[in-house]
């Protein structure tokens, strides 16, 4: 079985589901379940023997030691973080608590428990470090795309953390021999997308008639990738990937932030038609996020090289089928935006 951490979130919670659609290993799912974590995405696993889900923090070595000795997973893929860059801005600690300290703590159970199997069992063992384009920093107009070899350049607490993680796996692979690999991933979109981010902000806060609040002067370009595109290049890294090694996945859609919003607002005005007229009208431009980075853009053609992975979905399905997402899935956007959801929008949107 493999050991799965924060696979209650928004890119956990579809690996889990997406894995257990292509094989019959059993996950153990370990989540802290914070404001992100949503047992909801995995109902249609209830009662499934292949899911075990467990509520825990990755910070704890007694637990996580325990989850090893008990299960003795072949493979441990490390979702859990703190993700939102304005939540970092807001509130560091979090980030360097859950991706700095809980990553080292998840390794050095790691490391025990691998120091214990069998020489197969421990040629076998992965441990798969899930990181961000964003630790690369930003790049200028025209600029190559990232690609392994790129300087890291973090420039958000959430980043700064994400570096740090992915230098202390680096680290434990060279040092103590870990079996590690460690894929650096360019923005997600897709259903159970927590809606503090942009794509699933713009749609909700679209179909609820409130503004669409654009930082700066939405310029600012990100490369998208469906997320069951992230989770089946999970897949390929974990079964084939080099040991030691970094790879990049990206979906080859560098698009700018206000392009991303026109689309949405295009598709509702197809799929949901307000009276009123085009839901571009809720556009609104507000104040920049501090230490903004202008452009993220992946090269993905290492992953392609070695290991024959490619994106499925074009920017036009995936941005299409996540749309149709959330206009049937009413139910999920009302359960996650109640309580402390409003508390965030307040924090973040007031003042700007
Ligand atoms: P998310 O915020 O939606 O989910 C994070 C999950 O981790 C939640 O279920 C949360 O409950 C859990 N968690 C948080 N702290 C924990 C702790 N201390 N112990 C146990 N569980 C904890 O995040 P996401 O967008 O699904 O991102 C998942 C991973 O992928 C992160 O490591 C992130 O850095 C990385 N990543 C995300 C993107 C993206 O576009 N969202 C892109 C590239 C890489
Ligand atoms: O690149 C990978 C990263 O992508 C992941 O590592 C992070 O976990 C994930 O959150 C995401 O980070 P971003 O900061 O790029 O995502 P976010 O959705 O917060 O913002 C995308 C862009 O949209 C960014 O340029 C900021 C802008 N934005 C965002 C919000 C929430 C707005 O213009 N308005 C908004 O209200």
């Amino acid at each position: 079985m493999i050991l799965v951490t924060g696979g209650a979130g928004f890119i956990g919670s579809n690996f889990v589901l997406d894995w257990l659609a292509h094989s019959d290993e059993p996950v153990v799912n370990l989540d802290a379940l914070t404001y992100a974590g949503n047992r909801r995405n995995l109902a249609s696993l209830n009662g499934d023997a292949r899911h075990i889900f467990v509520r825990g923090d990755i910070g704890d070595r007694a637990l996580i030691d325990r989850l090893l000795a008990e299960y003795r997973p072949r493979a441990l893929v490390h979702f859990a973080a703190e993700s939102h860059v304005d939540r970092s801005i807001h509130g560091p600690g979090a980030f360097i608590k859950t991706n700095v300290e809980g990553t080292y703590t998840l390794l050095e159970a790691a490391r025990a428990h691998w120091s214990t199997l069998g020489e197969a069992d421990k040629a076998a063992f992965r441990f798969h470090h899930v990181s961000t384009d964003e630790v690369y920093g930003s790049l200028a107009p025209g600029a190559p795309a990232f690609t392994e070899d790129h300087v890291y350049e973090p420039n958000s607490p959430y980043s700064a953390s994400k570096a740090a993680s992915d230098h202390l796996v680096r680290a434990w692979h060279n040092t103590y021999g870990l079996p590690v690999v460690t894929t650096n991933c360019s923005n997600n979109y897709g259903p159970f997308h927590f809606p503090e981010k942009l794509i699933p902000l713009m749609i909700v806060n679209a179909l609820a008639g409130k503004p669409l609040p654009v930082y700066g002067d939405g310029q600012q370009i990100r490369d998208w990738l469906y997320v069951t595109d992230h989770c089946s290049a999970i897949r390929a890294v974990l079964a084939k990937g080099r040991l030691g090694e970094t790879y990049n996945i990206g979906g080859w859609n560098e698009k700018p932030n206000i392009e991303i919003v026109q689309t949405i607002c295009a598709l509702l005005d197809e799929l949901r038609p307000a009276a009123e007229g085009s839901y571009t009208r809720f556009i609104t431009y507000v104040k920049d996020r501090p230490g903004h980075d202008r452009r993220y853009a992946i090269d993905a053609r290492k992953i392609e090289r070695e290991l024959g992975w490619r994106p499925a979905e074009t920017f036009e399905t995936g941005i299409r089928k996540t749309v149709q997402w959330y206009l049937e899935h009413a139910d999920w956007v009302a359960e996650v935006q109640s309580g402390s959801y409003r508390d965030w929008v307040d924090a973040n949107y007031a003042k700007r």
